[in-house]
């Protein structure tokens, strides 16, 4: 039996939208072994509304593999047990969609590379900037060029915290990116351009003093506040606890926020604290940066 162990993903980290993210120690595994006939299980915390049947992520990357590889499907029973929350900007749709890769791969016998597959995820997701973290971990750098996928690891982030906090509703990305503007101003379009590179020196520096400008954005935060009440307010509350910055996970509702070394917990209870004061449902943690991105195991 094929154990695939896919981490959860914060993607954008403010201004890089659609093309930075990193990979957190929360996992979706996905245990999986030929059988007579395909079948799909879930289990764990987060089963409510997750398709099963076969145009659910996990097959749909599985097919396109063997489609890529014109070989017939390989028969799998697969059972997820879910530990990313869904729909809450943590890349849990970028963890069926690597499993699925990694799983129809290696029973393929292994003929793609991990880029290979890197390509493929972003074919189905239409971004890298989850699927990149979930494959390799730690912080990553993706851009498009040319139909095709330009990769850079920024390294595991040493000497940071996270805070991480996770409303107990959903956004879906779909809504959350169709009421982003098609066209930006130049102003803005400079604004998060500079601050990218600001992002990108910190992370690669550790100069995590960066992170207060670099985590600023004009691209999609503000105008995704609608569907997460209380961000302005939650993004202050984190630098008022200290933390280097802050930003809106992925499409949200979750928030991430960077800190000092051993803070992340005060500042996702602080940070979780603004959303209850609102009648709102929500989890703080404190996860490490996983470094590994997914991997698989015979169990
Ligand atoms: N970069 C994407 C977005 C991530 O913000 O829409 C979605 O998970």
């Amino acid at each position: 039996m094929l154990e695939v162990k896919v981490p959860a993903t914060s993607a954008n980290l403010g201004a890089g939208f659609d093309c930075m993210g990193l990979a957190v120690k929360i996992y979706n595994r996905f245990t999986v072994a030929p059988a007579a006939t395909a079948k799909f299980t879930l289990t764990g915390d987060y089963t409510a509304g997750i398709d099963t049947g076969e145009d659910n992520l996990f097959w749909r990357a599985a097919r396109k593999l063997w489609n890529r590889l014109e070989r017939p499907p390989t028969p799998l029973q697969a059972t997820c047990d879910a530990q990313v929350p869904p729909a809450r900007g943590l890349g849990s749709s970028s963890t069926a969609v690597v499993g699925g890769l990694l799983a129809a791969n290696h029973f393929a016998g292994e003929p793609l590379t991990r880029f290979e597959l890197l390509e493929m995820a972003t074919e189905i997701e239409g971004h890298p900037d989850n699927v990149a973290p979930a494959l390799y971990g730690g912080v990553t750098l993706t851009a498009m060029r040319e139909g095709s996928v330009v990769f850079r690891s920024l390294g595991r982030a040493p000497a940071l915290s996270l805070a991480l906090i996770v409303p107990d509703y959903t956004v879906e990305t779909g809504k959350a990116r169709a009421i982003l503007p098609e066209l930006v101003s130049r102003a803005d379009a400079v604004f998060n351009a500079s601050r990218v590179g600001l992002l990108t020196d910190a992370f690669l520096r550790g100069e995590y003093s960066l992170l207060r400008a670099g985590t600023e954005d004009r691209l999609h935060q503000r105008q995704r506040a609608g569907l997460t009440p209380g961000l302005e307010d939650l993004l202050d509350k984190a630098g008022t606890l200290g933390a280097y910055g802050a930003a809106l996970s992925g499409s949200g509702p979750a928030v991430i926020a960077f800190c000092r070394p051993g803070a992340g917990k005060e500042v996702a209870e602080g940070m979780a604290g603004v959303l209850r004061k609102l009648g709102i449902n929500v989890r703080a943690f404190a996860p490490e940066i996983d470094v590994a991105g997914a991997t698989l195991r015979q169990i």
